[in-house]
């Protein structure tokens, strides 16, 4: 015990373990430098440095090397190589060298045993500098992944003590204690990986022994994190939306639809398909499996769809999917023309059929839409038809004014639809309209009025000439007929004067005419055409007999008697120019052929007497003489001026006498003639009767015909004819005896055939006019007449 306490005291901690007969132990720590003392050996073992020294005392170890050695001098074990516990005894303890001293002389042999101790000289150590860990993403928690464990060389509390790991986000590190005594370490998954979040995690495991100071070694572990398809592609828009035109090109492009996916690689990886089950769909766009462009890959057409709605999937290689949908608008551009479809058309309507009749009813479709379908129609302008729309499409023609086929038989309607768009489409349609024909107008004649000359004398069944009426309508509506109307011409049935064919309205004579009995007439002609009912209109026909020269003129005075006694008594006294009588003749004729000029014919005295040429005067053209014979006879031709002319011859006894009683004496031999005085006496009265008749009618007329036409002056020059007012050269016979006034007219006839004489002859209200027709240039032939409506009368009261 002793012994244990010396070492004690000795500064460097050796122990002596065990100190028994030949046997004695230290103990050391490792690592003790080169000659530091173990012990001294031969203090323990009770020898003395002589005998040590005799002894040739040496240490034994075999073949090992000799860490301790003995000096002995002083009886010391020594360090002789630095000695590390770990090399020599690794993990055994207590870790021991044992040495034999060996003496000789005598021989003794003492065992050492050198226990050498722990010091913590070596930290835990890890064998790689890294560790790889490549663990999936979808490892579960609690998963385990055994470490390398660290390995210290000391022992003891020097040895490896704990681990610990950093971070601790997704790992814990278990220590596991093995049935062996071994620990096993392992880093324990808490919780779940994320490649999309952190694909790559590092961490540090750190190994700390129980030393003191304490040491540790690190290690650090990558933990690669492998990807698992655990993220299918998304789509960045739910629903994606283009426009196309329609009728765009093939290959045009849509849109570009895209997915993202977190994964990496092949579970990364997208690609698109278009998910429509519709065939028409199908073909019509196309994805680019890989871009997700969308493209045009047939024709679209408005019209048979505006809208699109396809489903887009998009795939990573793992089999995830997304999908979206991409809404295709079709815009419309105006490539349809209107379509016009006649639904029923009449094909001809009534001429008074009423405004508002629908005549066409039309369907105007157009296949665009919005303003490129907006339909306008139109038709021809100033058409008398307009276009409703009942309904939408639906187009009716109606007629809008009153229609006319005598105006318009046929109406081409081109109805021209057009529709709104830019440009505008239009299409047309011709529809063929017949006006049927309604009996609505009258036959009209040529004139307003007819005149025709006919020469007297003419022969029955002559052919005067023709009226004509015209018909607007048509076919049967204007088949025209002419009918004279009745009336009397001098209280006689004009059918006995005229008649009229029916069918080409030639007028004829039905007898023969008399220009001093009738010097004309006027008859109705009427025009009717077959209509039901029919329609008809009338005209005035006016035939002007003309007169031919078919009657002598006719003496009224003096009166011709069988016997004649009467004498006219010229003064013997008389001067040059002393009226004897007036030779007064009428001629029934009328115009050129009553035109009368006196001549004398025969006389007792030519020299003594003269006849006017156109009075009838009879005049002395010298002075009576007692010479001259009492009893003077005259012979007066009266002559007209008609082709061939006719004339009458007149007698006159002249007395030349101062008395009446000598005038007897001379005459007595015209006694015989007594009884021809009574008759020549009435003669005479009824002459005197007639010519003063005359005249007081004649006064009366002409007063009437001038206030008549005064009246009338205005109208004449309101008509818009060419109007010549046209003032007959008066023959008035102003003579001292006054004998009758007589006016003279002209009457122009202008003939264009010798048998049909066509007379522009027009008193208008007493007024003599001439109305020149432009269309009449025939050559005039001039009748001269005496005109007034006295004439009949006059005539009248000379048959
Ligand atoms: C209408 O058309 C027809 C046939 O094209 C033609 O014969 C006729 O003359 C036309 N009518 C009018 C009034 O244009
Ligand atoms: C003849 O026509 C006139 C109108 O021009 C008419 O007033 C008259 O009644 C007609 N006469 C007959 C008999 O039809």
């Amino acid at each position: 015990m002793s012994v244990v306490v010396m070492w004690y005291s000795v500064l460097f901690s050796f122990i002596l373990l065990h100190s028994a007969r030949g046997q004695v132990s230290y103990s050391i720590p490792e690592e003790m430098a080169k000659g530091s003392t173990v012990g001294n050996i031969a203090q323990d073992l009770g020898l003395d440095l002589q005998r040590l020294r005799l002894g040739k005392a040496r240490i034994y170890t075999g073949d090992s090397t000799e860490y301790i050695g003995l000096n002995k001098d002083t009886g010391l074990l020594l360090i002789k190589e630095k000695m590390d516990r770990e090399s020599l005894c690794a993990k055994t303890t207590p870790c021991a060298l044992h040495l034999q001293l060996i003496l000789e002389n005598p021989m003794e042999l003492y065992t050492i045993t050198v226990e050498i101790t722990d010091i913590n000289d070596n930290p835990p150590t890890f064998q790689k500098k890294r560790i790889h860990f490549e663990i999936s993403e979808s490892a579960v928690t609690g998963a385990r992944f055994m470490l390398e464990r660290a390995v210290d060389a000391d022992v003891g509390v020097n040895g490896l003590q704990s681990y610990s790991l950093k971070p601790t986000d997704n790992f814990v590190i278990e220590q596991q204690l093995k049935a062996s005594g071994d620990k096993n370490v392992e880093m324990v998954l808490q919780r779940p990986l994320d490649r999309e979040k952190k694909g790559v995690i590092t961490l540090l495991l750190t190994a700390t022994d129980g030393g003191d100071p304490q040491l540790s070694g690190t290690v650090q572990i990558h933990v690669t994190v492998l990807d698992v398809n655990d993220n299918a592609p998304v789509f960045t828009q739910k629903e994606y939306k283009a426009t196309l035109t329609e009728n765009a090109a093939k290959g045009t492009k849509l849109i570009t639809v895209s997915a993202t996916d977190a994964d990496e690689g092949s579970n990364g990886q997208v690609t698109y398909y278009i998910a429509s089950t519709e065939d028409i769909v199908q073909n019509m766009f196309i994805i680019d499996l890989h871009s997700g462009e969308v493209t045009l890959n047939g024709l679209v057409d408005f019209e048979r769809a505006n809208h699109y709605e396809l489903d887009i999937q998009a795939k990573d290689q793992g089999g995830l999917s997304d999908s979206c949908k991409l809404i295709i608008d079709v815009l419309d551009i105006n490539d349809n023309k209107p379509v016009i479809n006649v639904l029923s058309m009449s094909s001809s309507v009534s001429e008074d059929s009423t405004p508002g009749t629908v005549v066409a009813m039309m369907k105007v479709d157009d296949a665009d839409s919005g303003v490129n379908g907006q339909i306008h129609c139109i038709i021809n302008d100033n058409f008398p038809f307009a276009l409703t729309s009942p309904s939408s499409n639906f187009i009716s023609l109606r007629i809008e004014q009153q229609l006319d086929r005598e105006k318009d038989a046929e109406y081409n309607i081109s109805v021209t639809c057009s529709d709104q768009g830019v440009p505008a489409l239009s299409s047309s349609a011709s529809l063929s309209l017949q006006i049927s024909d309604v009996n609505d107008n009258a036959p009209v004649f040529e004139k307003t009025n007819y005149e025709a000359c006919v020469l007297e004398n003419n022969t029955p069944g002559l052919s005067i000439f023709s009226v004509k009426a015209s018909d607007a309508d048509w076919n049967q509506n204007a088949r025209v007929s002419y009918i004279l109307e009745d009336s009397t011409v001098n209280g006689v049935s004009v059918s006995s004067y005229v008649s009229v064919q029916p069918d080409s309205g030639l007028i004829t004579a039905m007898r023969s005419f008399d220009y001093e009995t009738l010097k004309h007439f006027h008859f109705r002609v009427k025009a009717q055409d077959g209509g039901s009912p029919p329609l008809s209109s009338n005209v005035t026909v006016k035939i002007t007999v003309q007169d031919q020269n078919d009657n002598a003129p006719q003496v009224l005075y003096p009166v011709q008697t069988g016997g004649s006694v009467v004498a006219e008594i010229v003064p013997r006294a008389a001067d040059v120019g002393y009226l004897v009588t007036k030779v007064v003749a009428v001629d029934v004729d009328s115009g050129q052929n009553a035109w009368l000029s006196y001549k004398l014919q025969k006389a007792t005295d030519r020299a003594l007497f003269e006849v006017g040429l156109q009075n009838g005067e009879i005049r002395t053209v010298r002075q009576v003489t007692d010479k001259d014979a009492v009893k003077q006879k005259l012979t007066v031709v009266v002559e007209d001026n008609g082709q061939p002319s006719r004339s009458a011859v007149v007698s006159i006894n002249v007395a030349v006498a101062d008395s009446f009683p000598e005038v007897l004496s001379e005459f007595t031999d015209f006694t015989h003639e007594k009884q021809y005085n009574d008759n020549l006496t009435f003669y005479l009265v009824l002459a005197l009767a007639a010519v003063s008749f005359l005249f007081i009618t004649c006064v009366v007329v002409i007063i009437s015909v001038k206030i008549y036409r005064w009246r009338q002056s205005r109208f004449l020059y309101q008509s818009n004819l060419p109007v010549i007012p046209y003032y007959p050269p008066h023959y008035a016979d102003t003579g001292v005896t006054g004998t009758l006034p007589h006016g003279y007219n002209y009457e122009v006839c202008m003939t264009t055939d010798s048998r049909k004489s066509d007379c522009k002859f027009s008193t208008l209200g007493g007024q003599n006019v001439l109305v020149v027709d432009p269309s009449f240039t025939e050559t005039m032939q001039h009748t001269i007449k005496k005109n007034n409506d006295l004439e009949g009368e006059y005539s009248t009261s000379n048959i």
